[in-house]
């Protein structure tokens, strides 16, 4: 019993020490792989293995890290000049081993099949070595999350079969080893854990799988130097962590659908020697450094998108070297240089945009005309010099966008051959001289940004002629002379910045026509009265810095006297109605007449050339009424009042409708019928000639009374029809007053043309209209 009980006390004892015994065996075995590794690479010049004695614990030596249990767990031995043979037989029955990392040494042999008693490996690095024959199976590695087997003279056939057990494999770099020719693996497309894939020059022959798509996490993929082809497949714009894909030395075919990634890094040099590259399309990335000089220089190059990523570094310089280029576009990154003197000749080019840059130097001339570009942008760098004439070449141009450089010199008047220009922009220079007189002939301008240049000389009238101009900034200059009165021919005028010239004389009244949602004619030298329909309050900031302008309306400015800024066009034209008003007025009517009578016959004019609301000139000339009347589009500025004086609530919100233009009209037809103007001191304050007609007729008063004296008592009862219409038209509420076309009927009514059929031809024009109206007569200042 007691020998029972004293061997069942040492039993735990016992077992201690058996653990013990097994534990320093196993201790003893595990420093015994170490020196059979050590010993087999015994040739090598390194002071790794100095540690490695077997006095010292194993957890000491120098590249060994151990677990807890004090059990090697990882090896790690790269870039130590080791030679010799690897004795994986031992190295794997470290049970423990996760980490085995011996790349860039001088090892050598074959891999054995040992290799799969390393079941615990995470991380295996046998890559940049000296190995021979093939690489084994290693199906049993399922642990494996980062392969290096780059570079290490395997051949024969890769195990590719074994990865599909691996499936947390991050890093996959099998590279540069003469594998047997084969097709791309399908067991790699299932790695979806995979961050890096370098499978260049590993005798891949076939296409891409698709399936490449489902590798999101890749953020290299390097493919180069198979014998891959095919397209490139669409699915790799998925691979949204992508900033590394090199695929040269292929035959692969497509184009590289790479924008609007997050790739960042360097473009890889490999680029400028791709031999058949044509288009590159890499915008809106986070690419950095230069572009390669080399690029496009190989083939019929056609195009390079850039724009919108940090790369650094001058403009590639050959990429039009075979005269195919068609665009060129870099637009916000950090470019520095010149451009190329090469793009100069260039007349392939469509698009020559290298805005938001820091480029810098004289733009080579030829640029200016390159004769197909559409558009030509260089804003925002640092270039200087002239634009030179070559511009008159450019047939093509519709967008030339200098803005902010340094850029000086006159514009040249060739600039008017260009005739295509939809946008000049040119603001922020140092541009001087005149505006060319020429610049008249572009009729499809839009938009003309001179802001902030030194450009002197007055704004020439031709300006009138670029009927497109929606837009225009000749702010900030040394602009002088008087605005043109042209400026206010222009239909679709939007927008007019001249602040801060020295522009003298009056505000044109033909600006009362234009639709603007911004005006701008502050600090120049304007003087004499602000033109009635732009004298709103809202206006008020368009006007300041300009001491000499008057306004009946904005408190703001003094009070204009009456009489004060009659232009020589408004007297003439009062001049012309004393005398032939009645006429004027038949002669109108006459001509709605023969105008709807046209509109009949030609079934192609449109209603709306009957809607006459785009109209409000001020003020005009004799020869322009008879212009006017001669063109269907233009009738609107007979009829819309000599004063441009307008309803009133088109005062206070400046929205035109078909009702302020019938008021206009008849405010117009009271003048001709009065012979009064529209605003006269007997009327008496803040009150026009509608108010005096209408308190004439209020007191009973003779309607006589009204009528001018000069209409002669044959006439007398046709005018009172006239002027009752004129009433009806200035009706204070908007809805009362007829539209148009009925005032128009209503005209033909009145019968006035039997007054003017003296003055009219039989084909309905006034051929005669210049005699009729009695040109000695009207002529200014007589
Ligand atoms: C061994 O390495 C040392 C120092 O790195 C070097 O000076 C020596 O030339 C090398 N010897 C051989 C044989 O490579
Ligand atoms: C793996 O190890 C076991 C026991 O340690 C051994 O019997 C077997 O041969 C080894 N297998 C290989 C492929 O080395
Ligand atoms: C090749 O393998 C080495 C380790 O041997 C590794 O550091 C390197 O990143 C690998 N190269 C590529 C392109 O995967
Ligand atoms: C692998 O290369 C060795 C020489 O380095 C050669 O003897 C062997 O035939 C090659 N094997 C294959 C499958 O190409
Ligand atoms: C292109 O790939 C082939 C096949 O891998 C290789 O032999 C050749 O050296 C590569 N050429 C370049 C320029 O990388
Ligand atoms: C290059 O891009 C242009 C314009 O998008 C296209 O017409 C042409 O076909 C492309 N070339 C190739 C080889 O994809
Ligand atoms: C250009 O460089 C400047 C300063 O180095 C930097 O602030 C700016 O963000 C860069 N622009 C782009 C588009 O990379
Ligand atoms: C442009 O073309 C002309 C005529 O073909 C040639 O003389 C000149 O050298 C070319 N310039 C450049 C910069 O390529
Ligand atoms: C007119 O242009 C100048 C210069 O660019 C600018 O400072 C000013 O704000 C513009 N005026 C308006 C009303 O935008």
């Amino acid at each position: 019993m007691s020998t029972a009980y004293s061997s069942m006390q040492h039993f735990p004892s016992m077992l201690l020490i058996c653990f013990l015994f097994l534990f320093s065996k196993i201790k003893s075995d595990e420093l015994q792989m170490l020196l059979n590794l050590k010993t087999s690479l015994k040739n090598s010049n390194t002071t790794v293995f100095d540690s490695w004695d077997s006095n010292k614990p194993i957890c000491e030596f120098t590249g060994i890290t151990c677990n807890s249990d004090k059990s090697v767990k990882e090896i790690e031995l790269s870039k130590q000049n080791l030679v010799g043979v690897l004795p994986l037989d031992s190295i794997c029955q470290l049970q423990s081993l996760d980490k085995l990392s011996l790349g860039y040494n001088f090892l050598h042999g074959t891999i054995t099949n040992h290799l799969n008693n390393c079941t615990k490996l995470q991380y295996l690095d046998l890559g940049n070595n000296f190995f021979t024959g093939p690489f084994p199976d290693i199906s049993s590695l399922s642990q494996l999350q980062h392969l290096y087997l780059n570079q290490s003279g395997f051949n024969g056939s890769f195990p590719w079969k074994s990865l599909q057990n691996m499936i947390g494999l991050v890093t996959l770099s099998v590279g540069d080893n003469l594998f047997n020719r084969g097709p791309f693996p399908n067991e790699v497309v299932k790695l979806t854990k995979l961050n890096w894939l370098y499978m260049t020059s590993c005798s891949i022959e076939g296409t891409i799988p698709e399936e490449i798509g489902n590798l999101i996490e890749l953020s290299n993929l390097e493919l180069s130097s198979n014998y891959l082809s095919g397209e490139i497949p669409s699915q790799i714009v998925k691979l949204r962590n992508l900033w590394q894909l090199e695929l040269f030395n292929n035959t692969l075919t497509g184009k590289l659908p790479l924008y609007s990634n997050k790739l960042s890094g360097e473009i890889p040099a490999e680029f400028g020697e791709f031999k058949k590259l044509v288009n590159v399309s890499l915008y809106q990335n986070e690419l950095t450094g230069p572009l390669p000089q080399k690029l496009g220089s190989w083939t019929n190059f056609d195009f390079i998108d850039v724009s919108e990523n940090h790369l650094t570094g001058p403009i590639p310089p050959d990429m039009c070297k075979k005269g195919t280029m068609t665009r060129l576009l870099v637009l916000q990154n950090n470019l520095t240089g010149e451009i190329p003197a090469g793009y100069a000749n260039c007349s392939t080019l469509l698009r020559f945009r290298v805005s938001k840059n820091r480029l810098s130097g004289k733009v080579p001339a030829g640029i200016w005309g390159l004769p197909k570009a559409n558009i030509i942008d260089i804003e925002m760098n640092q270039f200087e010099g002239p634009v030179t004439s070559d511009i008159g070449n450019a047939k093509a141009l519709g967008q030339l966008s200098l803005g902010n450089n340094r850029l000086s010199g006159e514009l040249p008047e060739e600039i008017s051959k260009a005739t295509s220009l939809v946008t000049i922009q040119l603001n922020d220079n140092l541009f001087s001289g005149k505006i060319p007189v020429s610049i008249g002939e572009l009729k499809l301008l839009s938009s003309l940004h001179l802001e902030n240049n030194k450009f002197s000389g007055s704004i020439p009238d031709s300006l009138g002629s670029c009927y497109s101009l929606t837009d225009m900034n000749m702010a900030s200059n040394s602009l002088s002379g008087e605005i043109p009165f042209t400026l206010g021919n222009l239909p679709s005028l939007n927008s007019l910045n001249l602040s801060e010239n020295e522009i003298s004389g009056p505000i044109p009244g033909s600006m009362s026509s234009l639709r603007l949602s911004l005006l701008d004619l502050s600090h120049n030298r304007l003087s004499g009265p602000i033109p009635q329909s732009l004298s709103i309050e809202a206006y008020h900031g368009s006007f300041t810095g300009n001491p000499g302008l008057c306004s009946r309306t904005i408190s703001f400015f003094q009070r204009c006297y009456p009489k004060s800024g009659v232009s020589k066009e408004v007297r003439t034209l009062i001049l012309c109605f004393a005398v032939g008003s009645m006429i004027l007025l038949a002669a109108l009517a006459c001509f709605f007449h023969l105008k709807k009578r046209e509109k009949y016959r030609d079934r192609s004019l449109k209603e709306e050339s009957w809607d006459l609301k785009s109209f409000h000139v001020l003020t005009f000339t004799e020869d322009e009424i008879l212009d006017a009347i001669k063109q269907e589009n233009l009738i609107g500025k007979v009829i819309a009042g000599t004063h441009g004086y307008i309803a009133p609530e088109y005062g206070y919100t400046y929205k035109v409708n078909e009702k302020s233009d019938v008021y206009s009209f008849g405010v117009v037809l009271m003048e001709l019928v009065s012979g009064k103007r529209a605003i006269e001191p007997e009327f008496g304050d803040n009150k026009d000639i509608v108010d005096w007609i209408s308190s004439k007729l209020k007191t009973k008063e003779s309607v006589l009374s009204i009528l001018d004296s000069g209409i002669p008592e044959s006439f007398e009862e046709e005018a009172v029809r006239v002027l009752r219409i004129a009433i009806l038209c200035t009706a204070r509420l908007p809805a009362m007053r007829p539209a148009m076309r009925s005032v128009v009927q209503m005209l033909e009514d009145a019968e006035p043309c039997k007054l003017a059929s003296s003055a009219i031809g039989k084909d309905g024009v006034f051929n005669k209209g210049r005699e009729g109206l009695g040109s000695e007569k009207c002529s200014p200042d007589q």
